[in-house]
């Protein structure tokens, strides 16, 4: 088991540090080594290809950054595909109700991709909202996080997100995939980047659409999912008014067994015995199985690990657990929630949940019910948010944010 937490050097590809000694990013907020500088030069390699490709210098490609600076959340948004699916609508696929699945889970409802939508869409309309709420122009943005398991290419989404945005410099832009944790993991990224390499605006979209990979007839798994997009906009600020005051992540592999969806190779293909060459070469038809989930132990691990986490975080914070103004849970079984809750004595009041409208969104289920509580005014600018990650990985992870 790796407890990653305040692990983070700034050891990025393609940075140049002009000062030294180098600095360290940590978990609590922005706190640096007594007796180290904190200012650091940066360099970034963040034009696009065809300027690139023009011939132009490698230094004029280079961005000169400033590196003594904090992190804020300043706008959210959000995405759902406009097809609903009731209780009562899966109790008509596999034997459940409408009332089993409420008790035992929270959900009522969720929504499923359908017709031209896809995850890239809900992503960049999440990514365009959070920007416009932000009043961040696309072309300011320097680093475009798409969080996901389900991208709708192989090799990732984030590119195709920049350049549905606008955004004309091409800011780098990169996929991250840690199913449900993906976008706790996303903002500790982009605070890494922005501390560490001298980043502005960096989007972190958490998108997942794990409809396509739910069997349909496994009552156990399909009541739980649905498809959605949330996204934030982090930007850089001055290190006093930094907004991550704690963090604390985690992996463990072996957890793995309890919760999945592996490669399968195409039946023909295996008969056949290769992909049909002379040469011994691997079948070239590979799909996803669907989500094989032990839900008990899935439950013991979050109800287990999430508490331990954000108690984690917190004390890297320096902050009690009475300063949280709002816990905010992957949106999984409201029973974990409420019981995450229960033992951070959080009081129900304070405690953001809207699964019973979306199911188990993953990497989007955290920016979703964000976006939905800033929107309705629940959160607001100064509060404090313990925001925590969990699943298939397995992997969790925990941040103490302020909105703002
Ligand atoms: N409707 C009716 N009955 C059902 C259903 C259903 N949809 N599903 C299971 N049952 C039955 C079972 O067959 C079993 O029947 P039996 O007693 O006759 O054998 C009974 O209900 C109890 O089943 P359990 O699996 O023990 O039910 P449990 O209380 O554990 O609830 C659930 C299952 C809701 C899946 C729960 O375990 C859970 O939420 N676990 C966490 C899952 C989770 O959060 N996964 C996502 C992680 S995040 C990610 O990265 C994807």
């Amino acid at each position: 088991m790796a407890n990653a937490s305040g692990f983070f050097a700034p050891s990025v590809p393609s940075l140049r540090r002009r000062i030294q000694p180098p600095i360290g990013i940590f978990g609590s907020g922005s706190r640096f080594p007594e007796g180290f500088s904190t200012r650091v030069f940066c360099s970034s390699t963040t034009e696009g290809a065809d300027k690139l490709a023009s011939g132009a210098s490698s230094s004029e490609s280079r961005v000169p950054r400033l590196v003594s600076q904090g992190c804020k959340l300043v706008g959210c948004g959000s995405a759902v595909p406009t097809l609903k699916v009731s209780n009562d609508d899966l109790a008509k696929l596999v034997d459940t109700s409408d009332e089993w699945i409420s008790v035992r889970t929270g959900i009522r409802n969720r929504r499923i991709l359908s017709g031209k939508e896809s995850v890239t869409t809900l992503a960049v309309e999440a990514a365009r909202n959070a920007l416009q709420m932000a009043q961040v122009d696309p072309d300011d943005v320097d680093l475009v996080l798409m969080c996901s398991s389900t991208p709708d290419d192989l090799f990732g989404s984030a590119p195709q997100i920049q350049k549905a945005l606008g955004c004309k410099r091409n800011p780098l832009a990169y996929d991250i995939t840690a199913a449900c944790s993906g976008f706790v993991l996303g903002l500790i990224s982009a605070a890494s980047h922005i501390r560490g390499a001298g980043f502005q605006n960096v989007l972190v979209i958490g998108a997942d659409a794990l409809s396509r990979y739910v069997d349909w007839t496994d009552r156990g798994t399909c009541i739980l999912f649905g498809d959605a997009a949330g996204a934030v906009l982090v930007q850089a600020c001055d290190s006093e008014e930094d907004g991550l005051f704690g963090f604390d992540l985690h992996s463990d592999g072996d957890g793995q067994r309890h919760l999945n969806a592996p490669i399968k190779e195409n039946e023909m293909d295996n008969t056949l015995g290769s992909n049909g060459s002379v040469l011994d070469l691997p079948p070239n038809r590979s799909s996803y199985s669907c989500i094989q989930m032990n839900g008990k132990e899935v439950f013991r691990f979050a109800v287990r690990s999430v508490p331990q986490s954000i108690e984690s975080a917190l004390a890297k914070a320096g902050l009690p657990g009475s300063s949280i103004d709002w816990l905010l849970l992957h949106q999984a079984n409201q029973r974990i929630i409420d019981a995450v809750a229960t033992r951070l004595e959080v009081p129900p009041e304070r405690v953001i949940s809207n699964l019973a409208n979306y199911g188990n969104t993953s990497a989007a289920s955290i920016p979703l019910a964000l976006d939905e509580a800033v929107r309705s005014g629940k959160v607001k600018v100064g509060h404090t948010i313990a925001a925590a990650g969990f699943g298939a990985g397995v992997t969790w992870g925990s941040a103490i944010l302020r909105w703002g």
